[in-house]
């Protein structure tokens, strides 16, 4: 399989910096968690919490919706829970990508039953054409086709995450 570069590292970390501005000015005051859905989120997470110009809170949640292949199982499962009570607090769900809604829709339900103060959902690429589940996306980084995408911590089996532009996957 070879790739064809989507969005360059460069489109990417303009963008972030853009988000971040956005959310640092959303969020006056008060604990602000960002919780890094894994692992495909880590790169946008590490990125995005730099780019709020205030204070903030990290977690990772782990939540596995797919096998090894390229299309959703359907089943979504917790692999590992948060270390922090999040009642009170204002909550962003940092996400890699959003294609089915599955996840996030489930995610959103688990979490609201621990009393937030707020919660919305960052996620660095969109493909709404693919949604099943109706899902709020208050960041958006960029909305993109329908094309299985690899690198910035997305992956295909495991492989790509590293690579530091979105590419599309490509037989050769
Ligand atoms: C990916 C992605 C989202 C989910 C989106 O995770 O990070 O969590 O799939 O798909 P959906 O909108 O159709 O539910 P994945 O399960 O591949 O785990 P990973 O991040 O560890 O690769």
């Amino acid at each position: 399989m070879g790739v064809r570069v989507l969005l360059t590292e460069e489109q990417i970390q303009a963008r972030i910096r853009e988000l971040g501005a956005e959310i640092g000015a959303d969020y006056p005051e008060g604990p602000l968690y960002l919780v890094c859905i894994l692992k495909g989120a880590c790169f946008f997470l590490a990125d995005l919490a730099r780019a709020v110009p205030r204070d903030v809170l990290i977690e990772f949640m782990g939540i596995s919706s797919y096998g090894k292949g390229k299309s959703s199982s359907g089943e979504v499962r917790v692999t590992k829970d948060l270390d922090a009570s999040l009642e009170d607090a204002h909550v962003i769900v940092v996400e890699d990508i959003v294609d089915s809604g599955i996840t996030l829709h489930y995610l959103v339900h688990v979490l609201g039953q621990r009393r937030p103060r707020s919660l919305k959902v960052a996620a660095l690429l969109d493909k709404p054409d693919r949604r099943l589940r109706p899902v709020e996306v208050a960041y958006t980084g960029f909305q993109i086709p329908d094309e299985f995408v690899v690198g910035y911590g997305l992956d295909y089996g495991e492989r790509y995450r590293n690579l530091r532009d979105v590419c599309v996957l490509v037989d050769e």
